[in-house]
């Protein structure tokens, strides 16, 4: 089996009331512990590379990593471009063989987002690639696109049918009080999320697949390694796994991980550094930070995301 797109995947998650976890990937040790992990619990998966990803690893180098993951573990594997910024970089993706593109027009005005997603959905479409477009703003950081708390917007439920059929995107990204980075909450603050506007959305798209960005849960667990090792993360808060189970029950068929990634490997790495001062051999740091990627997104897939055996 090949490179796969969504369609399928999302479809049965829809019905199936369960969700695909989608994982940024930028070099090898990322994709074997993520990809073994699916492999283990029999999961599809979504691996999605940023355009700063590609710009640290080459689109090349992380294309011939995904293949050869799909040739270690036969998974149905989509590869998809995380917030495209304009229609190049999308074009770019979609004519080096990525399966699925977004393209995150959030920053721009309604009819601006609207123009931009049509013609990448128009090019993509007619090579057979999928499209996820954005509405609403997220906070928190990505890349060069730095949105401050207060300019952060929830999706508009009323704009949603419009953009659909105006764009014929084929998944909507939609701000629901997720944030990108590990810093989603103030301290104190309790972690929320408007699942009422997720319900009146899916109401108003029927059977559509909604993506949620800035899904990590900053798992306490590492960042308290991090902490213990020599590093600096107080403060660090995610969003509560029971928040992403329920939203994995009702429309949203693909959660985006990233930064809990980031955490896993880091505290292998540090924990590893920090016991073995003697260690200057690569694999002998990478390999703990490669098996804590593997544990978590195996825990993500059985416990949260509810995709195991669907592949
Ligand atoms: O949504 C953002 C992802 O975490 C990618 O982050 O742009 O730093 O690679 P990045
Ligand atoms: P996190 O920073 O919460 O992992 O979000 C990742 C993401 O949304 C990638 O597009
Ligand atoms: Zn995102």
């Amino acid at each position: 089996m090949g490179l796969v797109t969504t369609t399928d995947m999302f479809k049965k998650a829809y019905a199936g009331g369960y969700a695909i976890g989608a994982f940024n990937v930028n070099n090898m040790e990322i994709v074997q512990g993520i990809t073994e992990a699916a492999k283990e619990v029999n999961a599809p998966l979504i691996l999605q590379v940023s355009a700063g990803a590609r710009k640290y690893a080459k689109h090349i180098y992380l294309m011939k990593l995904v293949e050869a993951a799909i040739e270690d573990t036969g998974l149905p594997i989509a590869l998809h471009l995380d917030h495209g910024d304009g229609f190049d970089v999308c074009k770019s993706c979609v004519d080096g063989g990525f399966t699925s593109v977004m393209i995150d027009g959030s920053k721009y005005s309604f009819e601006e987002n609207i123009e931009v997603t049509k013609k990448v959905v128009e090019y993509a479409h007619a090579k057979g690639v999928v499209v996820e477009g954005e509405l609403g703003k997220l906070a928190g950081v990505e890349d060069d696109v730095n949105v401050a708390d207060d300019d952060a917007q929830y999706t508009r439920p009323e704009e949603v049918q419009e953009f659909v059929s105006r764009t014929g995107v084929d998944s909507l990204a939609i701000a629901i009080g997720t944030s990108h980075g590990a810093y989603k909450f103030k301290p104190g603050q309790k972690p929320q999320l408007r699942f009422d506007i997720l319900e009146k959305i899916s109401k108003l798209l029927p059977d559509f697949p909604i993506v949620l960005h800035g899904a990590s849960s900053v798992i306490p667990e590492y960042v308290e390694i991090i902490n213990a090792n020599g590093g600096h993360m107080p403060d660090a808060i995610g969003i509560p796994e029971d928040m992403l189970r329920q939203a994995a029950s009702m429309a949203v068929c693909k959660i985006n991980i990233d930064s809990d990634l980031r955490l896993a490997m880091t505290a292998g790495i540090r924990k590893d550094l920090a016991a073995n001062p003697d260690h200057f051999d690569p694999r002998q740091y990478l390999t703990p930070g490669r098996d804590n990627i593997r544990d978590l997104v195996k825990a993500k897939i059985t416990n949260v995301l509810g995709c195991d055996g669907k592949a």
